[in-house]
């Protein structure tokens, strides 16, 4: 009995290192897995559960309601540009839009409120949604994106001039800059901004 023990010790030893450095890897994949997953939700002071998107730019959303209201007069700001507080706001104060009355009935307004809200930067985190939010008071209802620290940190080499041009308008005109703005895309990639427009020399 003894004899056999002591044969098998090595092999018995062997087979458990292997067995080791294989669970090894399969632990190290579990622990990136995990931390993935960990990293998907989480909690707001008030105990509210919020999303996390491990990305920079905003994820791509949509509402056929919010796409037909909020691009006729300009274009679509994706929700995670504000914090939920500044569209509540904001979808209570549509009659008196930036000079503008752009009232809606109450279950349209009720619908896009929901889905800016569900989809504002506080309720699903972003890189670039968390600078934003960083520089923004807790209790400010900061209604313009063009209006954030964040933003002016961004694009304090742009004289004021520039805004001005026919093809840009505004500072709130990012689509004009950002080709992918609509669908949350403002990396540096795909930044052009438009020349003084020639169309108007006639
Ligand atoms: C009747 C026209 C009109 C409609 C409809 C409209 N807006 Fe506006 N909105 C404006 C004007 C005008 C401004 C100011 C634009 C500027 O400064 O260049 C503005 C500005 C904004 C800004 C601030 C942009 C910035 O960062 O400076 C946000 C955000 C915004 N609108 C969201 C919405 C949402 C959400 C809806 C749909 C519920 C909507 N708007 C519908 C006219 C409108
Ligand atoms: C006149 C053109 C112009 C307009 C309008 C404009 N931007 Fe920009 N934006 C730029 C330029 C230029 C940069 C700098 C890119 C770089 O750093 O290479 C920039 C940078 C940014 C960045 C940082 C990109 C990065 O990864 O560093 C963000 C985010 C951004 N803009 C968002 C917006 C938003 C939101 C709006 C509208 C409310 C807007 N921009 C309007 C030209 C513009």
């Amino acid at each position: 009995m003894n004899t056999s023990k002591k044969l098998k010790w090595p092999f018995i030893i062997f087979a458990l290192l292997i067995t080791l450095s294989s669970l090894n890897i399969l632990w190290g994949d579990d622990d990136d897995d995990e931390k993935h997953h960990e990293r998907k939700e989480g909690k707001d002071r008030k105990g509210e559960v919020y999303k996390i998107n491990n990305r920079s730019d905003f994820p791509a959303v949509t509402n056929v309601k919010w796409k037909a209201e909020c691009s006729s007069c300009h274009m679509l700001y994706h929700p995670g540009l504000l914090p939920a507080r500044s569209w509540t706001k904001m979808m209570s104060t549509l009659n008196k839009h930036f000079g503008e009355n752009a009232e809606l009935d109450p279950a349209t307004q009720k619908e896009i409120t929901d889905f800016l809200v569900q989809n504002s930067s506080d309720r699903v985190h972003t890189r670039r949604g968390d600078k934003i939010l960083s520089g923004i008071g807790r209790n400010e209802e900061i209604l313009r994106i063009s209006e954030t620290s964040y933003f002016k940190s961004k694009h304090d080499e742009i004289s004021p001039s520039v805004y001005k041009r026919k093809a840009i308008g505004s500072p709130a005109n990012c689509l004009a800059c950002h080709s992918g703005a609509e669908k949350g895309d403002f990396s540096e990639d795909n930044v052009r901004i438009p020349k003084e427009s020639s169309a108007k020399i006639k």
